[in-house]
């Protein structure tokens, strides 16, 4: 059996660290917003070149924050691309804005500029770009459209830890960035955790207050907010794996060279590397027009895949009034959904293993 993920692997080999962050923990009778916390927001802005670093509850709760730390809220649309998962949607709407699906680029499967125009009305207040995959979107070209409509950027940075976007890292590129650390994530926590960035200092002071009451001084509470809090024992562990998150992602960039120059021939259409990016490689996903076919025989050979996504949030039923879309209104996003599947990638997949993976992918089409 290939899983498509392997966690055990990956704790047994940083077993030691890992316990001694959390007895440093429990011991020193301090468990939401403390040292740790503290510590990981420093080291986090530093890993990604940024002034401020928050951290919070879960990766949609830092879109949530920073939506509603930059003003946006009620009455406001917010463009996304229809192919990204629910939490995005589920940010935007817990900051009381009204997501709007666009369509993707073909090739990047990324939020694409030429769409979003076409979605633009009087209301847009800001666009949420998904670095999907991993893969950074093309920032230049949906910063400058942003610009000329004096619109707000958060880029949705969950599968972008330590993705670049030309020489910056992903998080750097736009008004402000949301990074989940769900335990799946290239830099994932044991337990839920978030972070909002930014190089705003005003932005930065409403996100610390908002994420915790809305509370600037003990007591008094200056602002509207929620609870969402990154916790000190997840802090203690995630400074123990931003430590590795390069080498890891240099062996995620290892096993996706290996895929793609074994599957060069492959009847898969494979993930296409835009000239401005290095990706994180948080997924490999290929497409196929013979996507369940291909899932199935992979699973007979005892390969786990999975869909990312199956369903284009304009699609989802929780989305069926807010957006009034049909099948069919955003033809790229809806076709990726049905031809998209994830291969295995993790740093910790035996060579083997992808071996194993690549002859039962060229068997299939053989
Ligand atoms: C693209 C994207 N956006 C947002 C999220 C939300 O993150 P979280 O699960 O930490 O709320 C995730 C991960 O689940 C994601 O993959």
């Amino acid at each position: 059996m290939i899983p498509f993920a392997d966690f055990k692997a990956q704790y047994a080999a940083i077993r030691t660290e890992i316990r001694q962050a959390i007895d440093g923990v429990l011991e020193s009778g301090w468990y939401i917003l403390g040292e740790q916390g503290r510590a990981f927001e420093e080291e986090f802005a530093a890993y990604l070149g940024s002034a401020h670093a928050m951290g919070v509850g879960s990766g949609t709760d830092a879109i949530q924050l920073a939506l509603m730390a930059l003003g946006i809220g009620p009455g406001d649309e917010v463009i996304i691309p229809a192919n990204t998962c629910m939490p995005t949607i589920c940010g935007i709407m817990a900051a009381g804005a009204r997501p709007v699906a666009a369509d993707v680029s073909e090739a990047t499967l990324t939020l694409d500029p030429a769409s979003v125009e076409t979605k633009l009305t009087s209301a847009t207040k800001a666009l949420v770009p998904v670095h999907l995959y991993g893969h950074p979107c093309d920032m230049d070209a949906l910063n400058a459209l942003a610009q000329s409509r004096g619109l707000v950027v958060v880029e949705d940075c969950a599968q972008a830890h330590g993705a670049m976007y030309k020489r910056k890292k992903c998080g750097m590129l736009a008004h402000a960035a949301a990074f989940s650390f769900y335990p799946t994530k290239n830099l994932g926590a044991y337990g839920d955790g978030g972070a909002v960035v930014t190089s705003d200092p005003d932005t930065a002071e409403r996100v610390r207050t908002m994420r915790n009451y809305g509370e600037d001084r003990r007591y008094h509470h200056n602002r509207p907010g929620i609870n969402s809090r990154l916790d000190e024992l997840q802090a203690a562990i995630l400074r123990v794996k931003l430590r590795y998150v390069d080498t890891w992602n240099t062996r995620r960039k290892e096993l996706a060279a290996k895929y793609l120059s074994a599957l060069a021939n492959a009847e898969v259409t494979l993930p296409f590397v835009a000239p401005w990016a290095t990706p994180s490689w948080h997924l490999f996903a290929v497409r196929s027009k013979h996507r369940d076919a291909l899932q199935g025989h992979l699973k007979e050979k005892g390969i786990q895949t999975l869909i990312h996504y199956p369903i284009p949030v304009h699609l989802q039923e929780a989305c069926r009034e807010i957006m009034q879309a049909n099948a069919g209104d955003l033809p790229i996003a809806e076709a990726a959904c049905r031809q998209v599947l994830s291969l295995p990638l993790y740093p910790e997949l035996p060579g083997e293993s992808v071996e194993r993976v690549i002859n039962a992918v060229l068997e299939f089409h053989a």
